[in-house]
């Protein structure tokens, strides 16, 4: 019996949905705790290709139980759309639940995020415009609607009178917007109510008893440590702790459950929006990166920026999870590369440093100091073994393994299921 958490070791979009997808053959259950429809997953597997955005990775698995947990915060219009998808794809829907004390994303919330993007200006964050902020601004503020709430209508109502005033107040004295109409929204999220109701249950309990069954439960993070809420690069994070203590929060799952974190981090770096990111290439580098990688988002369709492995980050996330083993993702981008790069400590003033800088001020002055290790230059696709992989593809990974101070559990060399190597079982 094993709870896994699966986490995101760098700035999101490491490829944690194909590690979910894969491990989920051994899995009872798998949970998402945290973020919204601002993630973007996308799975091959036999039944096909699915980009997901709040539907966990193990629906794909008819014996695994799927929960949407009370730290994700839902649009139930995109959460109904996706479901219909993968329905039309003949996925059953059937084992998935969603916490009825998960946040509602609200219309306020996605132009709250808009409006405000734009009022920051030169400052953005770069957010996804999902209205992830404003949502969990609320929840924080104790003004939110959870998805019980859509359940029953006299609590909606004045759940929402109170929102609506506050946000219809902001909307057309801040922004000089039309005010927002309160009947309109409430019949509209009424009916996701209704929809969505034989899926709105107490999570909480179903992973506990699961739990206390002793079956494999794994709890699948979104966006990554360098976004969280509190340890990442404020303010150029998202609002929700995908870090592995957000897991416990976000579930109801206490620590001592959680009894492996497996972090997944790309082969290099990759970052949307704004913010520092030390080991970023600007050059022909960047663009070999992101045309091989396919570094273009799930969500957003943004060009990601690109650069190299940052193994400062990785250990600072190391650290901050508990992670016990590695997931090297993408390893085959890096196949035709004549030089692979590692970005081994920061270079801050005069100084060299092994640490994360604590303010943004020092982060944005931070550069690279990088280990440069030959290119192995030859696909890496078909391998399925760690010892078939080139010698300097070996050398790169043990690099990483020590700098990191985590062993490599696993190595994906292509977006396949069988496109991977397994050094060692997780469940
Ligand atoms: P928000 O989560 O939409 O508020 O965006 C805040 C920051 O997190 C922005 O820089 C986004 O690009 C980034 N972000 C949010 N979700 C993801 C994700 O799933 N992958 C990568 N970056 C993300």
């Amino acid at each position: 019996m094993t709870v896994l958490a699966v986490i995101g070791g760098q700035w999101g979009d490491e490829g944690k949905g194909k590690i979910v997808d894969l491990l989920t053959s051994r899995a009872r259950v798998v949970a998402r705790f945290q973020g919204g429809d601002n993630a973007g997953h996308t799975v091959v597997n036999p039944k096909g290709t699915f980009r997901m955005h709040l539907v966990p990775s193990g629906i794909f698995n008819p014996e695994v139980t799927c929960i949407i947990g009370n730290g994700v915060v839902v649009n139930p219009k995109r959460l109904l759309e996706e479901m219909a998808a993968l329905r039309e794809q003949g996925i059953s829907l059937d084992r998935l639940y969603v916490s009825e004390a998960a946040h509602v994303i609200l219309p306020f919330h996605l132009l709250q995020d808009e409006l405000e993007e734009e009022g920051r200006g030169q400052i953005s964050l770069g957010t996804t415009r999902r209205g992830i902020g404003p949502v969990y601004a609320d929840k924080a503020a104790r003004l939110g609607v959870r998805m019980a709430d859509l359940l029953d209508e006299e609590v909606l109502l004045s759940r929402l009178t109170y929102l609506v005033q506050t946000k219809n107040a902001v909307l057309t004295h801040l922004y000089g917007r039309s005010p927002l109409l309160l009947h309109d929204i409430y019949l509209e999220y009424l009916e996701y109510g209704r929809q969505l109701a034989p899926h709105i249950t107490d999570t909480r309990r179903i992973l506990y008893q699961a739990w206390e069954e002793g079956k494999n439960i794994l709890l699948e993070g979104a966006q990554g440590t360098m976004l969280d809420l509190d340890f990442g690069t404020y303010p150029y994070v998202t609002s929700s702790s995908p870090t592995v203590g957000g897991a416990c929060t976000g579930l109801g799952l206490p620590p001592r459950a959680i009894q492996r974190v497996l972090m997944v981090c790309k082969a290099y770096c990759t970052r949307v929006g704004a913010g520092p990111f030390p080991s970023e290439e600007e050059g022909e580098a960047a663009s070999r990166l992101r045309e091989r990688g396919h570094e273009y988002g799930t969500t957003t369709g943004r060009p990601r920026r690109c650069g190299w492995f940052d193994a400062v980050a990785a250990r600072y996330a190391v650290e901050l999870n508990g992670a016990d083993a590695l997931a090297i993702t993408k390893l085959d981008v890096l196949d035709e590369e004549p030089v692979v790069r590692i970005c081994a400590g920061y270079r801050l003033n005069d100084a060299v440093v092994w640490h994360v800088p604590h303010s943004l001020l020092l982060w944005q002055s931070v550069t690279p100091v990088y280990e440069d290790l030959p290119g192995w230059q030859c696909s890496t696709r078909e391998v399925r073994a760690l010892e078939d992989l080139p010698e300097q593809a070996q050398a790169f990974l043990q690099r990483l393994e020590e700098l990191v101070e985590v062993p490599v559990a696993i190595v994906s060399v292509g977006p396949g299921r069988e496109e991977t190597i397994i050094r060692k079982a997780l469940f």
